[in-house]
């Protein structure tokens, strides 16, 4: 399987085995990571699954929708590299795909 390569608010790395066609969310919730609260379950609605995604997979990643760039606006912590991890589907592209747990608002 895939590897999504997280790292965690306390500065840990850890790499997952992520299940195509999951969202990055589900795959770190799946996973046992309880850090990412992902309140909504995936609706695009709460932006508590916020993630940083390593600038080498910017392009791979799909693109950001309205209502997503709307919701990131709410964070304090949002920068370039800002995505919903619901809005991510894993692919097999995405091997090695690194991102960092947000900050909490
Ligand atoms: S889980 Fe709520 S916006 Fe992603």
């Amino acid at each position: 399987m895939p590897k999504l390569i997280v790292t965690k608010r306390d500065g840990e790395t850890v790499e997952l085995e992520g299940k195509t066609g999951l969202s990055v969310m589900e795959v770190i919730r799946d996973n046992g990571i309880d850090e990412l609260l992902a309140l909504c379950g995936g609706c695009c609605s709460c932006a508590t699954c916020h993630v940083h995604v390593d600038p080498a997979f910017a392009n791979q990643v799909v693109a950001m929708s309205e209502d997503e760039n709307d919701l990131l606006d709410s964070s304090d912590h949002r920068d370039e590299t800002s995505r919903l991890s619901c809005q991510l589907v894993f692919t097999a592209a995405l091997d090695g795909l690194k991102v960092t747990i947000a900050q909490e608002d």
